[in-house]
């Protein structure tokens, strides 16, 4: 690909502290940072920043209709971004730091500017636990946002590798921290209309938090701010073929669990988990479907994934990669 004259020179570093206070410093002067996360690699800007933002979205060729989430050190930080309802202070409690997102009623107008909240009188909030994450946002005195750091659409990132394919050239540092132990994005939870809703199926089993919410009501399919709702997202080039039994020689296979006979011909065979693992699945299904899809096969054929559990949130990813685009 032919650089032009508005790429960064994107220097991919080892995440020690050094490293970690030049992503600080890139991003207090409005500069792009990725940075690991337990769930995923996030694209990372000072949100309360329009000019560094308005460079995100462009980075990423994101759609500016669709917000961003804001990342801070601790429940107190994301208490001065939005209104709290008791129940969402709650599972905050419970889930943070870690793979949870929780949208409330924005109380600042300027902390999670305008652009980066696409408009809307809320805001997405999530205390990440990967230490490389933790210790950036204590380096610096703002929220950060930080989408997942792919080109807009395609897969997300698990390895800092992957974030330079996609994006390299258009951000200033990657911090290198291994690859992320989640592997699916965070869940998202809105609490800003009174029923807690699921808005993305993520890191935290649903069950696991309706043990505190009680049963979630589902996201409206016809909001353009809900997150993932577009039907064609995390998607690879190749042709996704769901819940098949085997694949043919112009296919890879991706298996869960044993590899069945009728996949032997597939010209490549990835196991997402030999045990029939969820959370060994969800670690490696976007560096696999990566790594298939760089293979150059004509299509992906992909087992049967149980919807329970960790399940859904690895079938909704499948459902929206396998949408026509
Ligand atoms: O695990 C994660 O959440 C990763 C890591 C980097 O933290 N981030 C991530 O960001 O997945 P992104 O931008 O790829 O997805 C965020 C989703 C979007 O689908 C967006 O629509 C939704 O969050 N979102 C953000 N703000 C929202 C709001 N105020 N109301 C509803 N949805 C919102
Ligand atoms: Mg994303």
């Amino acid at each position: 690909m032919s650089r032009d004259s508005t790429e960064k020179d994107t220097r991919i570093l080892r995440a020690n502290a050094a490293a970690i206070a030049d992503a600080g410093e890139v991003l207090r002067a409005g500069g792009l940072a990725a940075f690991p996360t337990e769930t995923v690699y996030g694209l990372g800007a000072r949100a309360d920043d329009p000019h560094a933002v308005a460079a995100l979205y462009a980075a990423k060729g994101r759609p500016s209709f669709n917000p961003l989430i804001a990342h801070v050190a601790s429940l107190a930080a994301a208490k001065r971004l939005g209104s709290f309802p008791d129940a969402a202070l709650n599972l905050a409690d419970k889930f943070w730091p870690g793979p949870l997102t929780i949208v409330v009623k924005a109380t600042s107008n300027e902390s999670v500017c305008e652009l980066a909240r696409a408009g809307l009188d809320t805001v997405a909030v999530r205390v990440p636990s990967h230490e490389v994450a933790r210790a950036l946002l204590a380096a610096v005195d703002f929220a950060i946002v930080a989408p997942s750091a792919n080109r807009s659409g395609h897969v997300s990132p698990t390895t800092a590798q992957h974030v330079a394919d996609d994006l390299g050239g258009k951000l200033d540092i990657i911090l290198d921290g291994g690859p992320s132990q989640g592997g699916i994005e965070s869940t998202i939870v809105d609490f800003s209309g009174g029923t807690p809703r699921l808005l993305r199926s993520g890191g935290i089993a649903r069950n696991e938090i309706e043990n505190f919410t009680g049963p979630l009501a589902a996201a409206n399919k016809d909001e353009v701010s809900a997150p993932g709702m577009m039907a064609s997202h995390y998607a690879p080039k190749a042709k996704l073929r769901l819940d098949a039994s085997g694949a043919n020689a112009s296919e890879a296979y991706l298996a869960f669990g044993p590899i069945p006979a009728a996949a032997q011909d597939a010209k490549k065979i990835m196991n997402l988990s030999s045990g029939g693992n969820l959370t060994e699945a969800a670690a490696n299904l976007y560096a696999y479907l990566r790594a298939l899809d760089a293979s150059s096969v004509e299509g992906i054929a992909i087992a049967p994934i149980p919807g329970e559990g960790l399940g859904e949130a690895i079938r909704d990813r499948l459902a929206r990669a396998a949408a026509p685009k």
